[in-house]
């Protein structure tokens, strides 16, 4: 258990956001999120988003959206533009800023943080602990369906906890090769497995046998370990081993997160595999968004941190694809995101501890500076505080309707 709350500790801090934890000084995380510094300034400056494309463009790949998706989305697979996926990140996206994020709408698909297999069989509860949807059909209260992500590098361990997992009906069943996380991949799991594509193959094949055709099953990949001198032949593995569609986080596990994700491998990817391959990495906007799907050549992306810091980038995302405009003034998005923080402080409060709760606000708090002035002089108010109540005070201040009889 210790080893297993430290690797998630672990994942976190390799992406610079230790969950619950920001001491006085600049974080690390802020560091993280300051990466893109320019780029906002250009938007407070007021310069144009714009998108290419829009509504009928085709992929120069020629796939068929109507049959590319082997999920039950809710947006449906014959709209025009590709789908949009919500990623798993550990110790920042769980279930309640999945009910929010998808409240808002414009994904299709979410997929859980991991959930750690190593050696045993996990109990019900373990899944539904990673994936609290599972009890309402592995659907976010808006309907967007959640699946589960495995990690694990014991090809039969994951298969049976796989087979336990598909009594729970999950929307789909995803494996990850992507984590960095030294205290995972010091077990062989995460991205370190793809150093061995026969490895990648003998777990997929294993977790295929233990899935049945009707439950979409998935991998998510980074392109290698230090270098790209396997990423096909890993993709190749995966597809081999028997899943339906491939995330590519386009990034080495050496690169972290460090910018920029080379969306034109996926492209790459896209090229030898003949299933649907979904670009992931530094969509912060709906310009990177355009970018990467030219470049990837593929219709559909995976939105991770991006997700968190602007909450409506995928319905941005959908209105430039539909031809309507977007306002570059966010004021008004923060208007609507008002009552949405106040039902996210709400969720936490009821669902973690009094000490942890403020952490998990500030956390969402420093990403939403990114897009929100307003989110950056809340932060700043809510940075020292330590107290439920007193959050709830600042919170009220700041116009977040927060009703602390109701929690
Ligand atoms: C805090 C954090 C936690 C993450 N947890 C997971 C995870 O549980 N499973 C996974 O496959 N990827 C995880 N990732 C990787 C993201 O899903 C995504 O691949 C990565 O952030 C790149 O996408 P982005 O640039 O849109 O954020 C995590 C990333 C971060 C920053």
């Amino acid at each position: 258990m210790a080893a297993q709350v430290s690797s998630r500790l672990g994942f976190a801090a390799a992406a610079g956001m230790v969950p619950g934890w920001i001491p006085m000084a600049r974080t690390k995380r802020e560091v993280v999120w300051a990466t893109h510094e320019t780029r906002f300034s250009r938007r407070r400056e007021g310069v144009e988003e714009s998108g290419v494309g829009g509504a009928g463009r085709l992929f120069p790949h020629g796939r068929c959206l109507e049959t590319s998706c082997p999920f039950d989305c809710k947006d449906g697979c014959g709209c025009k533009m590709g789908k949009l996926l919500l990623a798993p990140m550990e110790g920042l996206v769980d279930d309640v800023l999945r009910d929010v994020l998808t409240r808002v709408g414009g994904y299709d698909l979410a997929v859980s943080e991991f959930l750690r297999v190593a050696g045993n069989l996990l109990p019900a509860r373990a899944f539904r602990r990673v994936c609290p949807e599972l009890a309402r059909g592995s659907r976010t209260l808006a309907g967007t369906p959640v699946a589960v992500q495995l990690l694990g590098s014991d090809p039969a361990c994951l298969a049976e906890n796989a087979a336990q997992l598909v009594a729970l009906s999950p929307a789909g069943i995803d494996l990850n090769f992507g984590c960095p996380a030294p205290t995972v991949n010091r077990h062989g799991g995460g991205a370190t497995l793809l150093a061995d594509p026969e490895q990648l193959y003998r777990i997929a094949a294993a977790v295929r046998r233990a899935i049945p055709a009707a439950i979409p099953f998935t991998a998510k990949m980074r392109l290698g370990v230090s270098d790209t001198a396997r990423t096909l032949d890993c993709a190749r593995a995966l597809e081999a081993g028997g899943i339906v569609s491939l995330v590519v986080h386009a990034r080495t596990r050496e690169e972290g997160y460090r910018p920029p994700a080379h969306w034109e491998w996926v492209a790459r990817i896209g090229e030898v595999v003949r299933r649907p391959v979904t670009a992931n990495g530094e969509v912060w906007t709906t310009e990177d968004h355009a970018r990467c799907c030219a470049m990837s050549s593929s219709p559909d992306v995976m939105i991770g941190r991006g997700a968190v810091a602007d909450p409506f980038l995928a319905e941005r995302i959908r209105k430039l694809a539909r031809g309507e405009a977007v306002a570059v003034d966010r004021s008004r998005d923060w208007c609507r995101l008002l009552p949405l923080l106040a039902s996210y402080w709400q969720q936490v409060r009821a669902k973690v501890s009094a000490r942890q709760a403020p952490g998990r606000l500030k956390l969402w708090l420093a990403a939403l500076r990114r897009n929100f002035v307003e989110a950056d002089a809340l932060f700043v108010a809510v940075r020292p505080l330590r107290g439920v109540e007193e959050v709830d005070r600042v919170l009220a201040l700041h116009g977040v309707p927060v009703t602390p009889a109701a929690v």
